[in-house]
């Protein structure tokens, strides 16, 4: 693995209220930012990605910083968070990946035996585009914006790697990890420093917080995440506390699972949208102590008007007061559930965030 310095030009970020509500104080309005917040439901993204491939965009620092910055000037979002995808590190490592429109990443060769393991390459340099445009990014950003760098959990990556792509039922994934546990193992463990390593590329170009993105893992008991999952997504958490930025946890449909993934050592547990806030906090502290929580706003709210996304906030941030006033939390950020549906009207977007901040 290569090594990293702490970036020594961090910014020192001012009444953040991302950073506050991580950090106990009292932020100065509820932080909101919306997962997938940049991409498909703008049509300044639709304009600047015309006839440039997903992925290939990702590595063009101008465009990566614009397309990053395109939603918190329309929204006024409180964090930015990295235009990349979970298999941007794949891709630097020199993996055959594309991203096919409407379907999600698509690898040329899956991973199926100990040999494919062994011959994965692992991420172990700079990615200079991606930190030429975190560069660009922070310049652009005020002091009271944060900028989230993120990466894919192993149990997520591994996935699309095992199956070849998007999977309903992940059943390559889990025959896999039962019926071949050394070849799994070996897997995780392959895919921690690529992980690892583009984490620290982006905390070395001046990261303020980052997102561990597990989407796939509720797919899974929690026996299995435990045994299978939790001790590399746990490496990579503890590799990331020397540089003392704010670590978050996400994945969907994880209500079964959340203690166990509070294990894994963030300050802040993302919930989707299926359990309210207070029942996930009882979850996570009697695991792992009070946590920070994000969410967890049901992304289809926003095709219902405004009477019900208004209600459906004030239930969100209610429930997110009851988990702070009962010990079981110490502070919100305000997200969806999941990513922002690619149907979505970029006015409804920024309506919901107004009415998250008033
Ligand atoms: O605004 C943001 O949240 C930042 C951008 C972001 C993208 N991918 C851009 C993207 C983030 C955080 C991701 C992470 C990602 N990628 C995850 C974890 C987050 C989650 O949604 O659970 C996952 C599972 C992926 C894999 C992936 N990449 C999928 C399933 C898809 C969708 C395929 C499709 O077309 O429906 C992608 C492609 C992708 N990543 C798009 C965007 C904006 C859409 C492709 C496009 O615009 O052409």
């Amino acid at each position: 693995m290569s090594s990293h310095s702490v970036s020594a030009t961090r910014r020192v970020l001012h009444n953040a209220p991302l950073l506050d509500a991580i950090n106990g104080k009292t932020p100065t309005r509820t932080p909101v930012w919306f997962m997938r917040q940049a991409g498909r439901s703008l049509p300044e993204y639709k304009k600047v990605r015309e006839g440039i491939g997903m992925l290939d965009s990702c590595f063009m620092p101008e465009l990566l910083a614009e397309i990053t910055l395109q939603p918190v000037r329309r929204h006024d979002v409180d964090a930015a968070i990295l235009f990349s995808d979970i298999v941007v590190p794949l891709r630097a490592a020199g993996v055959a990946v594309e991203i096919v429109p409407g379907r999600g990443p698509v690898l040329d060769a899956p991973i199926r035996t100990r040999e494919d393991v062994s011959n994965l390459p692992i991420l172990d340099v700079d990615v200079p585009e991606v930190a030429a445009g975190i560069g660009i990014i922070l310049k652009e950003l005020n002091e009271q914006q944060a900028l989230i760098g993120f990466a894919g959990a192993p149990f997520t990556l591994a996935s699309y790697l095992v199956e070849g792509g998007p999977s309903k039922n992940h059943e390559k994934t889990k025959a896999m990890m039962h019926g071949d546990p050394e070849t799994w193992h070996a897997l995780m463990q392959r895919l921690v420093p690529t992980i690892v390593n583009f984490l620290k590329v982006q905390i070395d170009a001046g990261i303020d917080a980052m997102q561990l993105f597990d989407s796939w893992a509720g797919f899974l008991t929690e026996r299995d995440y435990t045994e299978f999952v939790l001790p590399y997504s746990t490496e990579i958490l503890q590799e990331i506390e020397q540089y003392a930025i704010p670590r978050i946890h996400f994945g969907v449909g994880t209500g079964e699972i959340l203690g166990a993934m509070s294990r894994a050592g963030s300050e802040v547990m993302g919930v989707d949208w299926r359990v309210p806030l207070d029942k996930a906090a009882e979850r996570i502290a009697a695991v792992s102590g009070p946590k920070v929580l994000q969410g967890n706003l049901d992304p289809a709210l926003l095709f219902a008007g405004t009477d019900p996304l208004t209600r459906e906030v004030a239930r969100i941030k209610a429930e997110a007061a009851t988990a702070i006033a009962a010990g079981n939390a110490t502070g919100h950020i305000f997200n969806l559930g999941h990513g922002v549906l690619p149907n979505t009207v970029a006015e409804d977007i920024t309506e919901a965030i107004s009415i998250i901040h008033a």
